[in-house]
């Protein structure tokens, strides 16, 4: 099926030219209408014939005992991590990121494999907490956001007061391209300004739009209003987009079918295509003829009956044929590639072959970590996929004693996909994880006793905050952790982390000993 799908017909020569890619994200605060929009975009590809995939995931939302519930079925958020679909001969690889408030490590490791995001706002409530956040993850690697504006059918705040909120909150530029006519009980339909005509209903089923009246007083309006836009916001400028210093804006409704064809377009037209990847010692660009790819997450026990792993990979350069042998560079190992996956709104399959800007999973027994690179053989990192100093640590207490090996065993998985840290403290037994946002702590709990059957508790750990500790001068290092061992622990790479009871310790620490790196994030060496 990707065949046909990824593939125009091969010419004479047969090189087999891939169709054009564009990996993106969707950012938004729960409600703002990621799901309806996510569901709207597969219906414009074909990639589900139905909606209904709306009810089953807002379900799953509703509580934090509800949500965990329903991800334990490990089979729902995996097939719709990654959503591919094709549009208009363009290949579009949407990758989910977590739907729950809590700000997490996955989520940010997910950005880290997308080339463009778009960030879906409630009309009625303008820029809200989660999106800010997921904002700035964007702004760290700028990635360049498409703004689509939902939920123009209902009651919302005047046009002019959300652009100006996002200009100013977020310190972009903003470009309005679809503008509503009218909202609420007003509600008409969306203006294209720039084809400076009216765009009525389009389903996805690729039939014509449905025209769009206005009545003459709320067109008169409605060209002021555009007009008053044209002055005092700057035109459209792809390479400022490009760069992440403006985003488009389009106004429009998921749930009625308005703006949805015109923000595919957008993204087609103008989104980055798969570019150039930091990596150590040189960056890769998407046109070398080598397959390179980094993992960004790795989800484990889909299937309980087996402890297997998923390792999402995304494709960087080359082209990806299955049973390709790829060097593994951190454990300096060649590894087949047999059995590749590519993810569809409800399916996986295998994937025959795979460009850059396409996700594939590696199905694997856990050689394969977040972070890591796949080369054809080239001593080749790619960077920028960091760990968090975790925010909040916990001492794990496990009801059972015997059980300690098989907890280590749990504790190890989980750590791998990036549910928590973990870090062995130099003095004394039990393990600290630490997380970044507290939803985790329920999640890691819940899983481990979901899948590996150990009951276990958090207790407070006398520890606020952690921090990698590197320096140039090995003996000095030691030094510092000889004489710090009841603050001292190890992670999961055996890198040495200073566990701080409280600030006033880091900041007495880091005073102490200059000559120390204390690293709030840390990259797989
Ligand atoms: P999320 O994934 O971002 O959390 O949002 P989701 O798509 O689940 O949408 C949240 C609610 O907003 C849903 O309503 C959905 O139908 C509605 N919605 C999404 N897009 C639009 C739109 O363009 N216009 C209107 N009017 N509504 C939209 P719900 O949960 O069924 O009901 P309720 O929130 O109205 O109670």
């Amino acid at each position: 099926m990707m065949d046909d799908l990824a593939l125009i017909a091969a010419p004479a020569e047969t090189v087999v030219s891939p169709l054009p890619r564009r990996t993106f994200a969707i950012i938004s605060h729960p409600d703002a209408g990621k799901t309806t929009l996510t569901e709207k975009l597969l219906l414009f590809g074909g990639a589900i014939h139905e909606a209904g995939m709306v009810k089953a995931r807002r379900e799953r939302r509703n509580t934090r005992s509800d949500w965990m519930a329903i991800e334990r079925q490990r089979g729902i958020s995996v097939t719709s991590s990654v959503m591919t679909f094709t549009w208009r001969d363009v290949v579009f690889n949407l990758l989910d990121t977590p739907g729950h408030q809590d700000f997490s490590e996955d989520t940010y490791r997910t950005l880290t494999a997308v080339d463009a995001a778009v960030m879906v706002i409630d009309a009625a409530r303008g820029i809200e907490a989660q999106t800010l956040k997921l904002f700035e993850v964007c702004r760290l690697r700028d990635i360049p956001i498409v703004t689509f504006i939902n939920k123009i059918d209902r009651e919302g705040l005047d046009p002019f007061a959300l652009l100006d909120e996002i200009a100013g909150t977020l310190a972009l530029d903003v470009t309005p391209l679809l503008w509503p006519v009218g909202m609420g009980g007003l509600f008409r339909g969306c203006w294209d300004i720039a084809g400076n005509r009216p765009i009525g209903q389009q389903a996805p089923d690729g039939g014509p739009a449905q025209p769009v009246d206005i009545p003459p007083e709320q067109l008169t309006e409605l060209r002021e209003a555009i007009e008053l836009a044209g002055a005092g916001y700057p035109s459209f400028d792809e390479t400022a987009f490009r760069a992440g210093h403006l985003t488009p804006v389009l106004f429009g409704s998921a749930l009625k079918d308005y703006g949805v064809a015109e923000l595919l377009a957008m993204l087609a037209d103008c989104a980055p295509a798969p570019s150039v990847q930091r990596a150590e010692p040189h960056p890769v660009a998407a046109d070398d003829p080598a397959v390179t790819g980094f993992v960004f997450k790795v989800q484990a026990n889909m299937d309980p009956n087996h402890r297997d792993r998923i390792a999402f990979t995304r494709i960087c350069s080359g082209r990806f044929q299955r049973g390709m042998k790829l060097f593994h560079v951190r454990a300096g190992k060649t590894m087949a590639v047999q059995a590749p996956i590519f993810f569809f709104a409800r399916d996986r399959s295998l994937a025959e072959e795979a460009y850059p800007g396409d996700i594939i999973g590696i199905p694997n027994h856990g050689s394969l970590r977040v972070g890591d690179t796949l080369t054809e053989g080239e001593m080749l990192r790619f960077t920028g996929i960091p760990s968090f100093a975790p925010e909040i640590l916990r001492r794990i207490v496990l009801a059972d004693p015997m059980r300690a090996k098989q907890l280590r065993r749990a504790l190890e998985d989980l750590a791998e996909e990036g549910v928590a840290q973990i870090f062995r403290p130099m003095l004394g037994a039990d393990w600290i994880v630490g997380v970044v946002g507290a939803l985790q702590l329920d999640v890691l709990a819940a899983r481990i006793d979901a899948e590996y059957k150990i009951p276990i508790r958090f207790e407070t750990a006398p520890y606020a905050t952690a921090r990698w500790v590197n320096c140039d001068d090995a003996r000095r290092l030691k030094e510092f952790v000889d004489a710090n061992q009841a603050s001292m622990g190890l992670d999961r790479d055996d890198s040495p982390v200073f566990l701080a009871r409280d600030s006033w310790s880091l900041r007495f620490a880091t005073e102490r000993w200059p000559e120390i790196r204390f690293s709030a994030t840390h990259e797989q060496a």
